[in-house]
């Protein structure tokens, strides 16, 4: 097996499959701020959103595609001329741009869902990919529910796009069925059927309904595919997709197995994970593979025993190298702007002037509150600012009143501008009081969808972190606060939400 044969190309879809996750709604900024996690992971090809869904996504692939160089840029697209002049729109200033065209092929979707016959989907996809070859010359062609598919159908489908210039054709598993021996097979087989194989990179695209998506996408990498698409922590639509991370390292840690190479840079695994959750408000599950909380640590006694006299006893791969700092220096209340700035660029966060300076504010407003500040707060801390948008109103006073048989009533006071306002309101429970109350100021009402809290770091003093999903004029912002206090961290989580509508129309407003 020559180096050509080795290399394999990791496609990742956290910004188009992952975003199509319940509750996930990203701004431009935000997507733009995981664009730029993944080129540094080493990822190849970043699908940065669909462009003729929404404004937003179309906004947010040409943004991507302009300011993100290196990896190849894709925006997704129906096998309508519509859909790929928008795709093309959007994608046209990336250094390397991919036109990626969906159509199903399944008799079950020809039937219930777009009503045609197989000749004329064949037709329709030959059609498709020859009008995006006139425009870009990468393109990609998914076979929609391709694993429930008749293979002689599919094979013929994907020989005449490849003949009409399909540079990568994708063989998905959409509803997650397949199981890793049969998609293996049926991988192979396709390959064998086609007998223009070679002028195109074959794909495989897993979800994850049965749980098999990381282990069905391998049988398809040993079985000839040389492209595996995903998303960070497996996010995406129903039970998410096949999830990166796993993938990244089971090849690293099976090398002598799989036999296959990637770009990744694995230091950059575990802050792209913390990103993602973080930007999105997915939460990782403790246990998760790779990135959870205790995917290193050691409970048993037995384990720990081992683990001391040899690491290899009960370890597989080191935490260090996905770039989970073992150092545990903690900072406190007397470490300055200096101390902060080293210690988050050891840690990867590169922020600007003004933004370190907002991150300090907040360090400083923690360390009074917190004796040690640990590797996790600053990681909130760091996550949070790294994704900021302009503070137009701060949380400056929170008072509450609640209690058995008490009406919740909050005063809460927001500096807009150097200028303090102040207001009380009352609510079912605190945090709604301290939300009216913040309503009242800004004149902005939003509503809660939902709402997380999770500790960050341990101790009776661990910082709360809440994410919450606000709806304001019918869009989704994801909002995030911390403070060691509950009700504040979700009062600053709604201000946050709240500052990024406002920034969002202050934007739309300026480009009128
Ligand atoms: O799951 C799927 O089939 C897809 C295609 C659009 C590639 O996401
Ligand atoms: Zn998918």
């Amino acid at each position: 097996m020559d180096n050509k044969d080795k290399r394999i190309y990791l496609f990742d879809t956290t910004l188009r499959d992952g975003e199509q996750s319940p509750g996930i709604s990203l701004s431009v900024k935000e997507k733009l701020e995981i664009a730029g996690q993944l080129k540094r992971l080493g990822i190849d090809v970043i699908e940065a959103g669909f462009p003729i869904i929404s404004a937003g996504d179309f906004e947010a692939v040409k943004t991507i595609a302009d300011k993100v160089k290196g990896p190849v840029i894709a925006g997704l697209c129906r096998a309508e001329k519509a859909d790929i002049d928008r795709a093309w729109e959007a994608l046209k200033g990336a250094e390397n741009a991919l036109i990626h065209i969906f159509l199903a092929t399944s008799d079950l979707h020809l039937r219930y869902k777009l009503n045609k016959t197989r000749e004329q989907v064949a037709e329709a996809a030959v059609a498709a990919v020859k009008h995006a070859k006139r425009l870009c010359p990468n393109v990609e062609f998914s076979a929609e529910d391709a694993s429930r598919s008749d293979i002689e159908f599919l094979a013929q489908v994907v020989a005449r796009v490849i003949e009409a210039g399909a540079t990568i054709v994708n063989i998905p598993d959409t509803v997650g069925y397949a199981i890793p021996e049969e998609y293996g097979e049926f991988i192979r087989n396709l390959i064998g059927m086609v007998p223009n194989h070679e002028q195109a990179v074959f794909s495989v695209h897993c979800h994850n309904d049965l749980g098999m998506a990381v282990a069905n996408s391998l049988a398809g990498l040993l079985n000839g595919a040389r492209q595996i698409e995903g998303t960070i922590n497996g996010i995406g639509e129903r039970a998410g997709n096949a999830a990166l991370e796993e993938i990244i390292m089971a090849l690293y840690t099976r090398k002598h197995y799989y036999g296959k190479e990637t770009a990744i840079d694995y230091g950059e695994i575990y802050r792209t994970s913390r990103l993602v959750s973080n930007v999105t408000g997915v939460s990782v599950p403790a246990n998760k593979a790779i990135v959870g909380k205790n995917a290193f640590l050691h409970e048993s006694g037995i384990h720990q025993d081992g683990v001391l006299k040899n690491r290899l006893t009960y370890e597989i791969m080191s935490a260090k190298l996905i770039g989970v700092s073992e150092d545990n220096l903690v900072l406190g209340k007397h470490s300055g702007r200096h101390a902060l700035k080293d210690r988050l660029e050891k840690m990867g966060y590169t922020l600007s002037d003004e933004e370190l300076a907002q991150a300090f504010v907040k360090f400083k407003d923690l360390a009074d509150k917190k004796k040690e500040i640990t590797q996790a707060d600053l990681e909130a801390l760091a996550g949070d600012q790294s994704i900021a948008v302009p503070e137009k109103y701060t949380l400056s006073y929170l008072q509450i009143s609640s209690g058995t048989g008490m009406i919740p009533t909050a005063t809460v006071k927001l500096d807009i501008n150097n200028m303090s306002f102040e207001t009380a309101a009352i609510g079912d429970g605190p945090v709604e009081a301290a939300c009216r109350a913040v309503d009242k100021i800004t004149d902005i009402f939003g509503k809660m969808l939902d709402y997380k809290l999770n500790a960050v770091g341990e101790g009776k003093d661990a910082l709360g972190e809440v994410v919450s999903h606000i709806q304001i004029d019918g869009k989704i912002f994801t909002g995030r606060g911390l403070s060691t206090d509950v009700i504040e961290a979700s009062v600053k989580s709604y201000v946050n939400a709240i500052n990024k509508y406002s920034y969002q129309l202050s934007v739309q407003n300026q480009e009128k």
